[in-house]
């Protein structure tokens, strides 16, 4: 499962585990302050996405140690629903935060895409079209979103591979009577995202990913409802929709406006824009924001990226009286340390910390903004002001350059927090087949639970899911190394979609932005 509610785990447990095994940090410890390798970390963050690939294989994959698999998936309703990404260290295809994955991978291209290089890019937009050629099937029926592929539980209780798998491969369906619009507009997003990516290189795929995204968008518009109600009992307790809906349908109108300029998306968006404020938006542990949905970026809260996106419209020098603009700077002062209205916290160490599991998808997410905000700042000689405190472009560069220089090792611990990145990485990952031997060494079925022994084993993994972000450390810096502590060494795919944008823009831009 992924990161958000440890509800398999127990949390005494958790910390049971966590303290028998946490590498404590040394007092005083000072670390390298080199620049790490930001190329060789692009690659093998986009690399990662091999890894969770489902469905048949193509004679190009690179991380070999995975095979097909879930052939049949979409069999049980007459689908072809083969192909996709498991979402993180199961082997779930949650359609919910997939399509997020999708839709920042995509992103990652659209802005980043010519600061990577030929061969990073290229493989980045296959990583985005092995999403949406999946997505197009999820929503190949009129009126029909599939929203999820397998039973959550069957499979979180087998600690199988992938190639394995003998769980329920059930397909749990959106439709006219069954709503589910965070999926639907989400999938919408992703849909208009890619379009936009493979625009200059592949205009008849990226006309037909935008017409199937206007249609999705019309359902998910039209029939209006949360998943919750429909395919809770499986998508709940992992991808609740805590948030609402009201974001992914402004969001998707964002992308379909970014995608053809057309006057429909932006009325759409400046008629609804006021739901986003009045909705009761609920974080992972169903608290309700208070007022702070501006600070939210992620799989289900989409509000700081429709307004860091839509910004790029309505930015004008430094007049600040946008509401997407006053919004967006709300953000920028929710994460800055000297900010007066901080929100969150960073460790000793220096990462940002918000509640839930999963953590580093905070600080790949957000970072992805403040760049992508710190440049459409530059264009429009804007600063943001939190409170007395005037923040430049530059500095947006540097706290997020600090969330990347900290994952990739720069921390108390010297680790990286990227598997395969650097001389000290994560070697024991919550994830099924990592730890499982391959279909090579290993050919005889393992079933359910014969993998039981290597989940439990203080051995290494057996296959290295290169460029995998995991969950990573505490508060104080501490990492339990514990394949059992599935907030920290989880990796998921919407941990490392952002980071490709953000990997990109430093490959290309390390050397002029040195210093703080
Ligand atoms: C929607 O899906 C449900 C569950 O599969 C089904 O019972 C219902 O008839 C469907 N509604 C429509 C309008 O197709
Ligand atoms: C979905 O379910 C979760 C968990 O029960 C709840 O916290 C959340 O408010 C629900 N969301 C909606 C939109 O009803």
């Amino acid at each position: 499962m992924a990161g958000k509610c440890n509800a398999l785990i127990p949390p005494t447990l958790l910390i049971m585990l966590t303290g028998t095994v946490m590498i404590m940090m040394e007092a005083g410890t000072s670390w390298a302050s080199n620049s790490p390798d930001y190329a060789d970390a692009l690659s093998k963050c986009i690399l990662f996405f091999e890894g969770q690939r489902s469905g048949k294989l193509p004679s190009t994959q690179r991380m070999t140690w995975r095979k097909d698999s879930a052939l049949r998936d979409g069999s049980d309703i007459g689908m072809d629903l083969v192909g996709g990404y498991y979402d993180a260290g199961d082997n779930v295809k949650f359609h919910f935060p997939m399509a997020f994955t999708v839709t920042m991978l995509a992103w990652s291209v659209i802005d980043f895409g010519k600061y990577m290089g030929y061969w990073d890019k290229k493989h980045a937009l296959e990583a985005v079209r092995w999403g949406s050629d999946y997505l197009l099937k999820a929503t190949s029926v009129h009126h029909v979103v599939v929203g999820q592929v397998a039973d959550s539980n069957g499979d979180h209780n087998c600690w199988e591979r992938p190639e394995d798998m003998d769980t329920p491969r059930t397909s749990y369906v959106i439709n006219e009577t069954n709503p589910g619009t965070e999926v639907s507009a989400e999938i919408a997003a992703a849909l208009a995202a890619s379009s936009i990516a493979f625009k200059a290189s592949n205009a008849k795929y990226s006309a037909f990913l935008l017409h199937r995204s206007k249609q999705v968008f019309n359902f998910a518009d039209g029939y209006q409802g949360s998943y919750n109600l429909s395919i809770g009992e499986v998508a709940c307790p992992f991808y609740c929709d805590y948030s609402g809906y009201a974001d992914e349908l402004l969001w998707a109108a964002a992308w379909l406006y970014k995608a053809t300029q057309e006057a429909y998306y932006w009325e759409y968006l400046e008629q609804n824009i006021h739901h986003l404020e009045s909705i009761v938006v609920r974080n992972i542990h169903g608290n309700p924001y208070v007022g702070a949905s501006f600070a939210e970026f992620g799989w289900d809260a989409k509000h700081a990226g429709i307004n860091v996106l839509v910004s790029q419209w309505v930015m004008k020098d430094d007049s600040n009286d946008n509401p997407y603009i006053l919004n967006a700077d709300k953000f920028v002062c929710s994460m800055l340390p000297e900010s007066p209205s901080k929100s969150v916290t960073y460790t000793p160490g220096g990462l940002l910390i918000k509640p839930g599991g999963s953590n580093t998808q905070h600080a790949t997410a957000s970072s992805f903004l403040l760049i992508v905000y710190s440049l459409h700042m530059s264009i429009a000689h804007k600063l943001v002001r939190c409170g007395d405190v005037v923040v430049t472009p530059s500095r947006l560069i540097n706290i997020a350059r600090s969330q990347v220089d900290y994952l990739l090792g720069n921390n108390p611990l010297g680790m990286s927090y990227m598997v395969g990145f650097g001389p000290k990485f994560p070697r024991k990952i919550h994830h099924r087949g990592a730890t499982l031997p391959s279909i090579h060494k290993h050919p005889k079925k393992l079933g359910c639970r014969d993998g039981d022994k290597y989940l439990y084993s203080q051995n290494p993994d057996m296959n290295q899911l290169t460029g995998a972000i995991i969950g990573g450390p505490a508060g104080d810096d501490s990492f339990s190394n514990s394949r059992m502590d599935v907030g920290q060494t989880e990796p998921t795919t919407y941990i490392n979609a952002p980071f490709v944008g953000v990997l990109a823009y430093f490959k290309a831009t390390a050397r002029k932005n040195v210093g703080f």
